[in-house]
């Protein structure tokens, strides 16, 4: 499997959690905390991570009503990381780039969340399609700064 830049990437534990409802984000925090800490992250690559997830998570909630995320645990280059995917087939982002700035936002909140998630982990992509939904996916590695 290939990772960002090509490099080598495998999974070695996969999970789908459902969002449909706000209790769900409480699971997800949670699920999320137990694999950053099964792998030996460290209590602020944890938070992060979680603050990352949950901003993401609300996203999907609050635009796409719901979705799924998948939970992973890959190998990279030599490093475990947790990889989280936030896949929701709402309306989509018609501007990816105008999504991207700090402050931009069409709910009338910080318009923080998504660069605030990108500065929060590792890796970070999004991809989108207007009628079709979203999908976002981060990395947090083990070491990560
Ligand atoms: N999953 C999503 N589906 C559709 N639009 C989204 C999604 N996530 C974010 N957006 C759009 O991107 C904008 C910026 O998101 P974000 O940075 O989290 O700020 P905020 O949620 O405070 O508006 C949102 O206002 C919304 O228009
Ligand atoms: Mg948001």
């Amino acid at each position: 499997m290939q990772g960002e830049g090509g490099s080598f990437m495998i999974t070695l534990s996969k999970d789908l959690i459902q969002i449909t409802r706000e209790q769900d984000v409480v699971t997800l925090r949670n699920r999320v905390k137990e694999l950053a800490v099964k792998i030996g992250m460290s209590l602020l690559g944890q938070t992060k991570l979680i603050t990352a997830a949950s901003e993401l998570v609300r996203n999907m909630l609050r635009y796409a009503g719901g979705g799924t995320v998948t939970l992973e645990v890959v190998l990279g280059d030599k490093v475990t990381g947790v990889r989280l995917t936030f896949a929701d087939e709402g309306p989509g982002i018609a501007d990816i780039g105008l999504a991207m700035q700090d402050g931009y936002t069409t709910g009338k909140s910080l318009g923080l969340g998504l660069p605030g998630a990108k500065r929060l982990v590792n890796e970070f992509s999004i991809t989108s399609e207007v009628g079709k939904g979203t999908t976002v996916t981060v990395i947090r590695w083990k070491n990560g700064l």
